[in-house]
């Protein structure tokens, strides 16, 4: 496990007035993964941001950092085609809003290097996703309620990673498991160790005054968890 592949910051915490500067400043901190949460004022009543800030920065900085997009809206399959068409492989949809599986067997069909990831709320039991899970590549646990940056972590949300690190070993399935709200130098530890792969860090993330010190943070607690002295 990789330190700095572990946490996917969340664009949502940064200065958008600084939009370049923060991104270059990732790729410094070698950050991998750049998580882009796209909010429509329906499905959550926040409005974030959508395709044209997302071109920009993915044109200009596609050979340097992956971006996975978080799809908060109440019709995803209307917006897909244009993340994908402007290079997204690895969109995020909504479990509460998710009625067709024929939509994304045929996205996978159309385009087999594209990484479908569920998401799903808090409210939704992670029994209910389960029989989906086949299909998809990633699973993004919300440890939140999806809309806005800077929530505390729902306690217990550890419970649902460890539910489905338990359903991914006894099914064989690869999909990865992603916690994505209120992920600090505790919550994040927590999580690892229940299995998550990977973690969507906003404000504690933009936040930190010393950035290595925060991701080395959370991966020293998930170490000392490990060795039981945490
Ligand atoms: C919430 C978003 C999250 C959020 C995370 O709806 O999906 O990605 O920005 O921010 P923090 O880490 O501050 O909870
Ligand atoms: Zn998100």
């Amino acid at each position: 496990m990789e330190k700095e592949n572990i946490i996917r910051p969340s664009l949502l915490s940064a200065d958008f007035s600084f939009l370049n500067d923060e991104i270059e400043d990732m790729i410094r901190h070698n950050i991998k993964s750049i998580h882009f949460d796209v909010m429509d004022g329906s499905f959550v009543s926040q409005i974030s941001f959508g395709q044209p800030i997302f071109k920009s920065i993915y044109n200009r900085f596609k050979n340097r950092i992956n971006f996975d997009v978080h799809l908060m809206t109440l019709n995803p399959i209307k917006q897909v085609k244009q993340f994908i068409d402007i290079g997204s492989r690895d969109i995020t949809f909504h479990y509460e809003v998710f009625d067709n599986y024929q939509d994304y067997i045929s996205l996978k069909n159309e385009y087999p290097d594209l990484k479908l990831g569920l998401a799903f709320s808090p409210d939704t039991e992670v029994e209910k996703i389960l029989p989906s899970l086949p299909l998809f590549d990633n699973v993004l646990v919300m440890s939140v309620v999806p809309g806005k940056g800077g929530q505390p972590y729902i306690e217990g949300s550890e419970r649902k990673v460890r539910k489905l690190n338990e359903y991914r070993k006894e099914r064989n399935l690869n999909f990865k498991i992603i916690v994505d709200g209120g992920i600090n130098e505790k919550t994040g530890p927590l999580c690892l160790q229940n299995g998550a792969d990977y973690l969507v860090c906003g404000s504690y993330y933009f936040k930190a005054a010393d950035k290595d010190k925060a991701i080395d943070d959370i991966y020293n607690n998930f170490v000392k968890v490990q060795h039981g002295n945490y």
